[in-house]
């Protein structure tokens, strides 16, 4: 598997070296593909989105998660995956596998697990479950071409800078030194961030969502957390798996809840790695909306403020 890995990256190698290259958040140099930030290394990299686009078969089935990082992916993936599968798999089962394992297992990414074909919790069911952190335009065209359901989810992108600050500092390799949030910040503000502009990708993706709303329901992290029954239940309409008026009445959708929150949720993953160097308990921190207030000056929540202002102007998305 390994070598057929470095032969598929061989093949992308010429590309990369004439694109527009940044230094990353982490160890890893970010490059300007498509209009959109990507890191090639050992990880989610572009070498892989450049493959699937060559490469990717979509199913007529299939669901789509979509996220820039850090906006909540981790929730998302085990809301819809408790959902879709709560016959198979019961909420109250001690062996669901939310509980015995990390979300981004259950639910893996087309442009890392999918593409790598690593081992995962990924039965042969039908519909398929599949997320992704790639740009609406920068898709494989058989995806943008049918007429699969997409979920969107969108954070406050001054959450979402706070959040990416922390869990890059968490993974970044120590003797190359942390980051200073003013530099994330300074980062940030430029777009510059593993799948950003953090703006292009909210944009692309709230734009077909308009336009498709029966294929693309937009979430917002804020919402999802101050009303999670009730996205759940809209969740489980969009995707065809309405929730029965016996199964409200049992508390299904409470228990799928709180299966997913983030308390249990980040107990469960306490310990143990999703893959080497990357810890499950990286992609929980603190889970609440507003945490930029004790990061952003007010000088920065300003310039920030303004950029959403200025490039979400008519597109109908708060926070
Ligand atoms: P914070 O760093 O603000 O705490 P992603 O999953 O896209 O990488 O996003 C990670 C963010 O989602 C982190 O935000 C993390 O704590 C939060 N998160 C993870 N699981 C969650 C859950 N079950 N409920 C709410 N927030 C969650």
């Amino acid at each position: 598997e390994r070598a057929n890995m470095a032969l598929i990256f061989n093949k992308y190698k010429g590309r990369i070296t004439t694109l527009r290259k940044e230094k990353g958040w982490m160890t890893e140099n970010l490059y300007m593909y498509q209009g959109f930030w990507h890191q090639s290394g050992r990880r989610i990299s572009i070498e892989a989105v450049m493959a699937i686009q060559d490469t990717f078969k979509v199913h007529p089935t299939d669901i789509y998660l979509a996220t820039m990082p850090k906006s909540g992916t981790t929730w998302l993936k085990a809301l819809v995956f408790a959902l879709v599968k709560r016959n198979k798999y019961k909420s109250d089962s001690l062996t669901h596998p939310l509980l015995v394992s990390n979300p981004h297992i259950c639910l893996p990414f087309i442009e890392s697990e999918i593409f790598r074909n690593t081992p995962t919790y990924v039965d042969g069911d039908s519909p398929r479950l599949l997320a992704t952190h790639i740009a609406y335009t920068s898709l494989p065209q058989s995806i943008r071409d049918s007429s699969c359901r997409f979920v969107y989810l969108c954070r406050n992108p001054k959450d979402v800078l706070v959040s990416m600050f922390h869990f890059a500092n968490k993974l970044s390799n120590k003797s190359s030194g942390l980051m200073t949030f003013e530099e994330a910040f300074k980062m940030f503000s430029k777009g510059i961030m593993p799948n950003g502009p953090y703006w292009d990708h909210v944009k692309g993706y709230r734009k077909v969502s308009l336009e498709h709303p029966k294929n693309v329901l937009f979430l917002t992290y804020e919402e999802m957390s101050t009303n999670t029954t009730n996205i759940v239940k809209r969740l489980a309409e969009f995707l065809g798996y309405p929730f029965t008026e016996e199964e409200e009445a049992k508390g299904v959708v409470q228990e799928i809840v709180m299966l997913c929150g983030f308390d249990n949720l980040s107990e469960v993953n306490k310990h143990g790695n999703i893959r080497e160097g990357i810890p499950n308990s990286v992609f929980f921190r603190e889970g609440k909306v507003g945490d930029w207030k004790n990061h952003l000056t007010d000088e920065m929540s300003l310039v920030l403020d303004e950029i959403t202002k200025e490039k979400f102007h008519g597109l109908d998305i708060s926070f």
